[in-house]
């Protein structure tokens, strides 16, 4: 009889396999793309956060300040439109932001449970040592998965009226349909008078956002060419990444700010053995989207999807937008 090593006939953990298969998918696309969601490894994790303390990324300064300045406010609307009411976030991360808002809540005395929901354990897992530290008496669950389905999860552990985050412009790595897709679907796993506080990035001069997307040290860049580099690590690809050159653009009319890697010549690349991809020269690959709305185009959204706009808080120069809708 002849034994078969399970190295061979499964040389990829399962999560690799995920991996492989999307890298395949997008490589083979008549536009090749690259799943974002595959920008986050350690690495990723790193540059993102040094691309946060970039000067020309402002999302994260300016999100920060309508926290920081306006959690009284926010906090009072959400108690008038909801009154009572457990809190879910969706994409939690470390909290930074809705803590300052988790803070105000308890200082109103309002009694809530927050539920942050996370795609990664490891986030869950610090939220839920690090806040209670923060904000003693805040009564927290965490649940570790995919937005939908931990949605699912929260409607069975509580009955009372829900508000929704959705902060950090995450509402914007869609494209406006899949945007619309979204928030229908997240409408469905909600209630009327249920709240939903999404965060937008506007529209401004075209240069503020495109200087956002390519900070004068580069890291954007590397952020971008970071994902090349996993490939060629977790994949055993051979991404030459001096063949290619970091293309962010940003069209003002649709909003939609793009990222691509161009390939400089003709050239195949490989992944693993088994698989080969001809980049032409000047073929652009496409990286990720970062939609930007105008105040009209958020309302449109909300009423697409079955939500009221009921209110709206800015920064100081009005170029982020936290939106509260209700459900109807
Ligand atoms: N998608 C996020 C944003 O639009 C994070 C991000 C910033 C990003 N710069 C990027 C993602 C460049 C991919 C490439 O702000």
């Amino acid at each position: 009889m002849t034994v078969i090593p399970t190295m061979l006939t499964c040389k990829r953990k399962p999560a690799t396999d995920t991996f492989y298969h999307d890298v395949i998918k997008g490589l083979s696309a008549p536009q090749k793309y690259l799943d974002p969601k595959y920008f986050y490894d350690a690495a990723g994790d790193a540059l993102f956060q040094q691309i946060m303390q970039c000067h020309e990324y402002y999302l994260t300064g300016c999100e920060m300040e309508i926290l920081r300045t306006q959690s009284a406010q926010i906090a009072t609307a959400l108690q008038n439109y909801a009154g009572e009411f457990d809190l879910v976030e969706l994409g939690a991360g470390d909290a930074t932001k809705s803590v300052h808002l988790l803070r105000q809540l308890l200082d109103n005395g309002v009694d809530y449970t927050y539920f942050p929901i996370d795609i990664s354990g490891n986030v869950i897992q610090n939220l839920e040592t690090s806040l209670p530290e923060k904000l003693p008496g805040l009564r927290l669950h965490g649940l570790h998965g995919e937005y939908f389905h931990m949605l699912q999860q929260a409607n069975r552990y509580t009955s009372r009226k829900k508000v929704l985050l959705f902060m950090g412009a995450n509402i914007g790595n869609f494209s406006v349909t899949a945007a619309s897709n979204f928030c229908q679907q997240l409408r469905q796993y909600l209630q009327p008078g249920d709240l939903l506080l999404t965060g937008f990035d506007l529209k401004k001069h075209p240069q503020v956002i495109l200087n956002a997307y390519n900070d004068s040290t580069g890291i954007t860049r590397a952020f971008n060419f970071n994902l090349l580099h996993r490939i060629n690590r977790e994949l055993q690809a051979d991404f030459d990444t001096t063949k290619f050159d970091h293309f962010p653009t940003y069209d003002p009319g649709t909003g939609a700010c793009k990222s691509y890697l161009v390939s400089l010549e003709d050239q195949v690349v490989h992944i693993g053995d088994d698989f080969a991809v001809n980049f032409a020269e000047n073929e652009a690959l496409y990286m990720e989207i970062s939609q930007k709305y105008s105040l009209e185009e958020t309302d449109q959204l909300a009423a697409f999807a079955g939500f009221k706009p009921v209110a709206r808080f800015f920064d100081r120069k009005h170029w982020f937008a936290d939106c509260l809708w209700k459900c109807i």
